[in-house]
């Protein structure tokens, strides 16, 4: 079979459905309703230099007159410290926890140049709710939507200059612990998040070549207790009985181990990739 002869954005389709079949609990973004788990994303997000180097890429894309879109913006991670930077932000974000924390931050840092538009980026209309052009369009590791070819299409029918999306590559901690515990716990077998490559070959297929850039990196897992551990896997794997909660305790026992006297920690290792081109 020849590359041109496969349909990369229905890959993508039937890797995302499977993914969400998986029993994740729903798209992407449904994961990021709690306003606590925002602001733990939001302070993993400060504590991590990887993550902040994302902003320092950015910005060096832009002028202090650009106009940026940011697609699945998160707790407004990225948006707040690049409006500072930049005459006007347009952040995309449906999750309930993600908006409220975002909301809180723009009027905490004073980032009256934020448009915040909580909504899917398949449900957002470009005419209203939007202040196109932008001369930087991203999104970062918030690449829930099903049709993703309709999802670039539509970001580089508002972009005049820089496109940038991040995703993973190879397996995501999250992805290893499903593909153990959903057999264990569920009977089902898990389907991992859809792979970087398809985002290429897609691109690829639709005349785009992207610069592609790669970051390896080792990561810590780190919680203070045991307990704490356990608590937060119990209530993502929804487990409800006497047997589901020692084979997570058996699981969890193998794979995070005592650090430094009362933390449990996991050594991992995470990559992703960066594909950036212009319009
Ligand atoms: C892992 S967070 C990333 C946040 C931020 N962009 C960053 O890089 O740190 C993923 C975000 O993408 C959002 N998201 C997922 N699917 C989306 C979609 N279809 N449209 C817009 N945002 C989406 C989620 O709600 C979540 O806030």
């Amino acid at each position: 079979m020849r590359n041109e002869d496969i349909d990369w954005n229905q890959v993508w389709m039937d890797a995302q459905r499977k993914n969400v079949n998986a029993g994740c609990g729903g798209e992407c973004w449904t994961a990021w309703t709690d306003k606590d788990a925002a602001k733990k994303y939001l302070s993993s997000f400060t504590a991590s230099p990887s993550a902040r180097k994302r902003v320092t890429e950015l910005s060096r894309m832009v002028k202090p007159q650009s106009r940026a879109l940011d697609i699945g913006a998160g707790p407004g991670n990225i948006a707040i410290p690049l409006s500072k930077k930049i005459s006007h932000v347009t952040a995309v974000e449906p999750a309930a926890g993600m908006v409220e924390v975002f909301k809180d931050n723009i009027l905490l840092e004073g980032a009256d140049n934020i448009r915040l538009v909580p909504k899917r980026w398949e449900d957002v209309d470009a005419e209203s709710d939007l202040d196109a052009p932008y001369d930087l369009c991203f999104a970062a590791f918030s690449l829930g939507m099903l049709d993703l070819k309709e999802g670039i299409e539509k970001m580089m029918s508002v972009s005049t200059n820089n496109n940038v999306l991040y995703w993973h590559a190879g397996l995501q901690s999250f992805d290893e612990d499903a593909l153990v515990l959903s057999p264990l716990l569920y009977g089902k077998e898990h389907y991992p998040v859809p792979e970087s490559s398809i985002i290429f070959n897609l691109l690829y297929s639709m005349g785009i070549y992207p610069d592609v850039k790669v970051e390896r990196k080792n990561v810590r897992l780190v919680y203070k207790t045991f307990d704490e551990v356990f608590e937060t896997y119990a209530s993502r794997y929804r487990a409800d009985t006497d047997a589901k909660r020692k084979t997570l305790a058996d699981y969890l026992r193998a794979n995070y181990i005592p650090f430094e006297g009362k933390k449990v920690i996991r050594f991992t290792h995470r990559v992703s990739m960066r594909f950036s081109w212009r319009t």
